[in-house]
């Protein structure tokens, strides 16, 4: 069970997150919507500690999250990927190192400093390229890639951190409705399949209504909404995003309804373990 006990964040007099309270049980799936500025990333970046609380607390189970320093720390934030809008990738390194990073916080420092990964490392690494569908990118740098072959590639870096928890900071923002799907999908596959507690920004309603079974909306760093897409009525968005002109759900939809997904990214014949050296 992930605790939030009256979690508050301040910027010099700005509060950007207001006391929050609430539970995730392990293996929910959660979308937080509310307004630019709601204190969406605010909160997620709590949670992973790139911000800390200003005051309430942070819990996993028994661990007290929000005061943990050092090692611990590192721990957790290796418990708790997150990706990011602008994936955060480094875009001249190749994809495979690039996935291979999510391992740092598993190894000792010698060997990272030496960047020698493992067999196994390496063989997981594909896997988890595999699962993406973009194993065939491996070997190419990770800045020529697509947006939406470049947020695969940061959640199969994401998966290498063999993580509890999964933040989402708006991962679908910079990208077009067939890839936003793909991506999408994938953490909805990593939610279900692995039983990985999955936290996503959303600024699409209707993408929060389709993926998540619970809907956080917040409005100026509180939250004011907490249940099933079902139960959020107009008022409830009213609310979140506060009412007139842009009250139109629309301005809130990327139109994700894709028929059928098409992936051009396979291409025939490479065998991906060969591609990595092994
Ligand atoms: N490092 C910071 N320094 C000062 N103010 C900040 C900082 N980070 C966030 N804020 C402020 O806190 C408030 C909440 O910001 P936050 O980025 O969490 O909102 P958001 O809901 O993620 O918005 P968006 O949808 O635009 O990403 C905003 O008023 C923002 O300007
Ligand atoms: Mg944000």
């Amino acid at each position: 069970m992930f605790q939030l006990k009256n979690v508050t964040r301040q910027f010099g007099k700005k509060i950007a997150v207001n006391s929050v309270t609430f539970d995730i049980p392990q293996g929910q799936m959660v979308g937080i919507i509310g307004r630019s500025g709601a204190g969406k990333s605010t909160l997620l970046r709590m949670i992973n500690r790139l911000n800390d609380v200003s005051s309430g607390s942070i819990h996993f189970g028994d661990l007290e999250v929000s005061s943990l320093r050092g090692a611990a720390l590192r721990n957790w934030q290796r418990d708790c990927a997150m990706i990011f809008q602008q994936f955060n990738l480094v875009p001249r390194l190749d994809v495979l190192t690039n996935v291979l990073l999510g391992r740092l916080n598993h190894r000792s420092t010698v060997l990272s400093i030496l960047n020698m990964f493992t067999r196994e490392e390496r063989i997981m690494a594909i896997g988890a390229l595999e699962r993406l569908g973009i194993e065939q990118t491996a070997l190419q740098p990770a800045g020529t890639l697509s947006g939406g072959q470049q947020q695969r590639v940061a959640i199969a870096r994401a998966l290498m951190q063999q993580p509890k928890m999964l933040l989402a900071d708006e991962p679908i923002a910079s990208l077009d409705p067939l890839n936003a799907k793909i991506v999408m999908d994938a953490l909805r596959d990593i939610n279900e399949r692995d039983g990985i507690t999955v936290v996503t920004n959303l600024h699409t309603l209707d993408t929060a209504r389709n993926y998540c079974e619970r809907i956080i909306g917040m409005a100026h760093g509180q939250v004011v909404f907490d249940g099933q897409p079902r139960e959020l009525t107009a008022a409830a968005v009213a609310e979140i995003y506060g009412s007139g002109a842009e009250l139109d759900e629309s301005m809130t939809s990327t139109s994700i309804s894709i028929p059928a997904a098409q992936d051009n990214t396979k291409s025939a014949g490479v065998k991906p373990l060969a591609l990595a050296g092994i």
